[in-house]
């Protein structure tokens, strides 16, 4: 029997688990949080991934248990690995990239680039901070955040009033001059191999990921070694199995410093579905199940991905598709809400500008 892999979380990044799944001829589970999910086409189970008994039984069913997102408590991902459950990443790389000062204390303790940081438990000593970094700085919830929701630059510690009423301690960073964001995505097999992606430019809009450009122009020699040995030193030194996505500034005097983690499929990996021999769908399920890694090289010289937000309109796809057939159209079969990552569209070619235009064009038909 080929091993079945339990993916706790519904999303678009446990959808698109499933067609890699299929074509490996493995078998995939997923416990998703609710009917109508994006991966609601492979689901097994609807259940509260916070609850040890129903994460528990959905694991009874599966080799392996891996991540649409990083939410799943502590506890719960202790019972399961107690239970002899094979759970990739681990409980203690996660916590990682559950809890942002956990991170910046870890990573500046094995001395990696980070924007200058601390960790603040009242108003008095977010002052202090922002009056040794020029009266700005960014804030950040530790725990939850995801699309910039936990992120805000203040100017003053009464920006962020409404955070400290819980008690816990924030995060404050220096606000980092970036010429530009790029992310190096890797996988990482139990046994030890380690496979890169070119490292890539993402761009936000609103703190959210809005394209990708990969590779990042310009990138080839100092800043691509840094950034995969940057990647590959914080994948072995916390252990990291399966995806890893390092999310890094290019700083305006030239370095390149870590802004944060993901453990799964990420965003700014999406365009390797269409655009590389192995996508980070294929890879995290061959990296969980520690298999050998595919190759990660680029099918095009240049690819460029646009998310789709809202939604996919249905009578606007065909237009799409006849406009631009050879960009790939990717829906995440989500009710239509404002501001939702809704799908993405991917271009490949020769030339970059061309590349850019053509994506755009596709995503275009799917705005307002
Ligand atoms: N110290 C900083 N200096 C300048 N800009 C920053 C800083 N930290 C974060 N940002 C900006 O805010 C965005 C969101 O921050 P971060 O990645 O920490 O939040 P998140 O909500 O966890 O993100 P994600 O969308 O990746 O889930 C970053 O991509 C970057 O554009
Ligand atoms: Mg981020």
């Amino acid at each position: 029997m080929s091993p079945t892999v339990g993916v706790i979380g519904g999303g678009q990044l446990a959808r698109m688990m499933v067609p890699p799944a299929v074509e490996l001829g493995l078998g995939i589970a997923v416990l998703a949080e609710s009917e109508g999910a994006s991966a609601s086409i492979a689901a097994t189970a609807v259940g509260d991934y916070r609850d040890a008994e129903t994460v528990l039984e959905f694991a009874r069913g599966v080799d392996v248990i891996t991540f649409d997102h990083e939410h799943v408590p502590q506890d719960v991902l202790r019972a399961l690995v107690a239970a002899g459950v094979p759970v990739h990443p681990g409980p203690d790389a996660l916590l990682y990239a559950q809890d942002k000062l956990l991170m910046r204390e870890r990573l500046t303790e094995l001395g990696l680039p980070v924007p200058d940081w601390a960790k603040v438990a009242d108003v008095a000593e977010l002052d202090a901070f922002l009056a040794d970094h020029g009266g700005r700085g960014v804030v950040k919830t530790p725990r939850g955040g995801y699309d910039g929701k936990g992120v805000r630059v203040v100017s003053a510690a009464s920006d962020v009033s409404d955070w400290f009423v819980t008690g816990e301690p924030l995060l404050v960073e220096e606000l980092v001059e970036f010429r530009r964001e790029l992310s190096q995505v890797l996988a990482r097999r139990p046994s030890g191999e380690i496979a890169l992606w070119p490292v890539v430019e993402s761009i936000q809009r609103d703190g959210v990921c809005a394209e990708v450009i990969a590779p990042a122009p310009g990138s080839a020699g100092r800043i691509a070694d840094v950034a995969a040995d940057v990647a590959t030193s914080i994948a072995e030194n916390l252990g990291v199995t399966g995806v890893l996505a390092v999310e890094l500034f290019e700083t305006t005097d030239d370095r390149v410093l870590v802004n944060e983690l993901a453990m799964r499929p990420h965003n700014s990996g999406h365009w390797s579905i269409d655009g590389s021999t192995t996508s980070q769908f294929e890879q995290h399920l061959r990296a969980v199940l520690d298999l050998p890694l595919g190759a990660t090289g680029c099918r095009d010289p240049w690819s460029v991905m646009v998310n789709v937000f809202g939604g996919l309109a249905p009578e606007r796809v065909p237009l799409a598709l006849a406009d631009q057939p050879a960009v790939k159209v990717h829906g995440y079969g989500k009710e239509p809400r404002p501001g939702r990552k809704a799908g993405h569209v991917t271009a490949g070619g020769e030339e970059l500008d061309d590349v850019v235009f053509r994506a755009r064009a596709a995503a275009a038909f799917f705005e307002d």
